[in-house]
């Protein structure tokens, strides 16, 4: 009998993509942390995961992090329960232990698992293998924790996202996929605009046709950001990406300053999951303007991390 006794492998919460939950489940993610948020450092009674006080939570990074890392220690601790944090490097998977053994391992200690990756596969096989909760603090694909910290903001701001507008401009990259998965599954209208060399994956865009996403693909940020209810853009440059003078000059006209702000709704906000570069996708008057809320996004990450963990630990 293992120590860490826990549901067999195919029951469990693993928060990997967006896309992996149906719209209900992620309206409940988001209402859990608007509500997480409302109650202060404490989680409300009912979103407690029971058990909570025994739980560890074990982290683990091949990239660097600040705000995923503090906002997941301290969102578990604030539950109640406890962290242990690693650098992936530091690990036998930085000798190539198997990701099926280490799975294996960690489920016999922890209750789950954050892992932020280079390779989005070494989530799905160690979910695969897992008997605890597997959660995507960030890969090449996807940044899902992120957006339900963004969806907060929106509606902080904004009301309900259902129906609203958000345009992106920009990389089509890993933050850009999860915003795909997140308008199709909430019912809201996504802009992308992107250089065609690097628009989002085609799996990406293809799904969401599928599924009925009323996701819109351009290469003029202007006509994305038309009557926006809101302008989201992310770093030029993202981790484990070689090809910076090539991105960059291909990405200049997706910089989001005043004027292209001023083609959004008056009252559009900008977002940006940060780190930011000022100068390059983003202007200084633009981020440290009336119209961000990049502070307030940054903070909702916690939140955000608090009704993942508490979901995926199998509160309903
Ligand atoms: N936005 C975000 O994930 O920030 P970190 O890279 O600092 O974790
Ligand atoms: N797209 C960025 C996000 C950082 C939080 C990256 O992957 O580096």
């Amino acid at each position: 009998m293992p120590l860490n006794s826990k549901p067999i492998v195919r029951n469990v919460r693993h928060f990997i993509d967006l896309s992996d939950l149906d719209g209900t489940t992620l309206r409940r993610v988001v209402d859990m942390a608007h509500a997480m948020k409302a109650a202060g450092k404490r989680p409300p009674p009912e979103l407690k995961p029971e058990g909570i006080e025994d739980a560890i939570l074990v982290m683990i990074f091949e990239k660097q992090s600040t705000r995923t890392r503090l906002s997941f220690d301290v969102a578990m601790r604030q539950l109640g329960g406890q962290t242990v944090g690693l650098n992936a490097a530091d690990t036998q998977l930085g000798r190539g232990e198997p990701l099926s053994d280490t799975a294996k391992v960690l489920s016999r200690y922890c209750d789950a698992m954050m892992l932020r990756v280079n390779d989005h596969t070494t989530l799905t096989e160690l979910a695969a293998h897992a008997s605890i909760p597997v959660v995507n603090g960030l890969s090449d694909l996807s940044h899902p924790c992120q957006i339900v910290a963004d969806l907060m903001t929106f509606e902080e701001s904004r009301g309900p996202i259902k129906g609203a507008t958000v345009a992106w401009t920009g990389d089509g990259n890993n933050v850009a996929a999860s915003w795909v998965h997140a308008a199709t599954r909430l019912g809201f209208k996504l802009r992308l605009a992107c250089p065609p060399q690097l628009n989002p994956e085609r799996a990406v865009l293809d799904w969401a046709k599928a599924e009925g996403g009323a996701v819109e693909l351009t290469d003029d940020a202007g006509a994305a950001v038309a009557d926006a209810d809101c302008v989201v853009t992310d770093t030029w440059v993202s981790m484990g990406q070689a090809d910076a003078p090539k991105r960059k000059q291909l990405l200049g006209p997706y910089s989001v300053d005043d004027k292209l702000m001023a083609q959004a709704k008056k009252d559009a906000i900008f977002m940006h999951c940060l780190p930011a570069y000022r100068g390059h996708e983003v202007s200084a008057s633009v981020i440290d303007g009336p119209q961000s809320v990049v502070w307030d996004e940054a903070e909702n990450r916690l939140h955000a991390q608090k009704a993942i963990l508490a979901w995926c630990l199998g509160v309903n």
